[in-house]
């Protein structure tokens, strides 16, 4: 490594919340309006420096925002002429007055009275994303970069709180987190979707599509639980909604029904959404996403059939008839109908997962539903009622020509203890793409893998 990349202070080493530059304190810059008229310390990187004769504005992030700076060659000769000149990227600690500032992006400025250069990229090597139009191919082989970028730090605070109002929504409806493996026997979904692992002496393992079939057997052990881990999808789909590798939350309870599963879902959706709007307010504007649309996701979400689906399908002039599956087409189309997600129960059982349980009242239909998101970004959760009778379960595996064997533990849930039991996956990063109003699901994954990207 170059001396010029070696850190040249360990600066850090100090008490954090308390001591910076003398007596000024470290601060986050999402608090800088806390500290107006204060003399204070900012860790962090030079986002940007435009120079204007004795002036120079430096604007600083830190990870928790950006803030303009302002050094005054004739105030401050040492901090500007250590500034003056600096590439993009070098990491810093600086020192200076807030100061209420209105035209300044976040309202606040800070008059630099100190800096020390902590590493300096070097000028033969500069930072390669520069703040102008970059191709998506190249930014996605830079993620790890990318990721420093006001825009995409703000959708990853946003997916944080998502996932925590997600885990308390779930904990505090009394759902315990019981974790399901990652390397699985067999297929939950279907076997033309699964990545293949080479497992001890030969033996075949699959990465898990789905933690449901393990969370079956958690709730006929704990009663309501979840799961929530990342789950693998080998489909060649190459959408802007598919990753090969995303997160899902899965609930599964004992004795519950469909109808519980809706309630549950749409709660759970409503919960995320509004946490995010009441905590995450100014990263959502960063992103310049219209807020009172989202302001609007309460519950009750609207309830409509499959048939009624097909029914405003075709009145819109889609081609579909009884029978076919939705494709990101026609979920669009329903999408535009409502403001709110909308739940769409009761699919045709043919095109459904082996272990969904049908409607006594009317066997070819499946006690299942999907809840689509407003604004195009389509299925969110897809869920329902399990088979819960053993002979009916053996029979749907045999059809799906499902190994059996490696089902065998599966099929012990109906032999010992039977009840009727229902659950849902949440797909985290298609729910935080609608929230954060994002082109593509790539972007609210720290790395995301997809068909033809596993780099960075
Ligand atoms: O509808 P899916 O396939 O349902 C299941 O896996 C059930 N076993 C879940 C359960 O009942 N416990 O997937 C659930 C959700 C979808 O609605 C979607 O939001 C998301 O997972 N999802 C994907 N997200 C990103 N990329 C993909 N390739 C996805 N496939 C599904
Ligand atoms: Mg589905």
């Amino acid at each position: 490594m170059a001396s010029t990349n070696k850190p040249v202070s360990s600066e850090t080493q100090s008490d954090p919340e308390t001591q910076g530059r003398g007596a000024a304190p470290v601060i986050s810059i999402e608090r800088a309006g806390d500290h107006a008229g204060q003399v204070v310390t900012v860790r962090g990187w030079l986002y940007n420096l435009r120079e204007s004769g004795k002036l120079l504005f430096p604007i600083f992030r830190d990870g928790t925002g950006v803030i303009q700076g302002v050094v005054s060659q004739k105030e401050h000769r040492d901090a500007f002429a250590t500034l003056k000149g600096l590439t993009q990227e070098s990491s810093l600690i600086v020192t200076g007055k807030i100061q209420c500032e209105p035209r300044a992006p976040g309202g606040y400025e800070v008059h630099v009275s100190e800096v020390e250069i902590i590493q300096r990229v070097p000028e033969s090597e500069p930072y390669p994303i520069q703040l102008k139009e970059h191709g998506v191919d190249f930014l996605l082989d830079q993620r790890h970069l990318w990721m420093r970028t006001p825009r995409q730090a703000s959708i990853l605070r946003i997916r944080a709180d998502a996932i925590r109002a997600a885990r308390n929504f779930m904990d505090d409806q009394g759902y315990i987190l019981t974790d399901a493996p990652i390397f699985t026997p067999a297929a939950c979904e279907g076997t033309t979707t699964l990545f293949e692992v080479n497992y001890i002496d030969d033996q075949k393992a699959y990465l898990t599509q789905s933690g449901q079939l393990y969370v079956e057997a958690t709730a006929a052990a704990l009663g309501k639980v979840y799961t929530f881990g990342p789950t693998f999808r080998a489909e060649k789909s190459k959408t802007r909604r598919h990753l090969t590798e995303f997160w899902m939350l899965e609930p599964e309870a004992a004795y519950a029904h469909l109808d519980d599963m809706m309630a549950l879902g749409e709660g759970l959706v409503a919960a995320i959404v509004q946490s995010v709007v009441k905590n995450r307010r100014r990263e959502l504007e960063t992103l310049g996403r219209e807020v009172p649309k989202l302001e609007k996701i309460a519950t009750p979400f609207p309830r409509i059939t499959y048939e009624e689906a097909i029914e405003i399908l075709q009145k819109a002039g889609s081609p579909v008839k009884w029978g076919d599956d939705f494709g990101g087409d026609e979920e669009t189309l329903l999408s535009k109908q409502f403001e709110k997600p909308v739940m769409i129960h009761r699919y045709p059982s043919a095109m459904k997962a082996f272990y969904m349980a049908a409607d006594p009242a009317r066997p070819e239909l499946a006690l299942n539903f999907d809840m689509i998101a407003p604004e195009s970004y389509g299925e969110i959760i897809g869920g329902g009622e399990r088979e819960s009778s053993y002979d009916t379960l053996i029979r749907r595996i045999h059809e799906a020509k499902l190994p059996e064997e490696a089902f065998k533990w599966y099929l012990d849930l109906r032999r010992y203890g039977s009840v009727p039991h229902a659950g849902f996956g949440l797909g985290l990063e298609r729910t935080v793409a609608w929230i954060c109003g994002t082109e593509h699901i790539r972007e609210v994954i720290p790395f995301p893998r997809m068909l033809y990207r596993v780099y960075p």
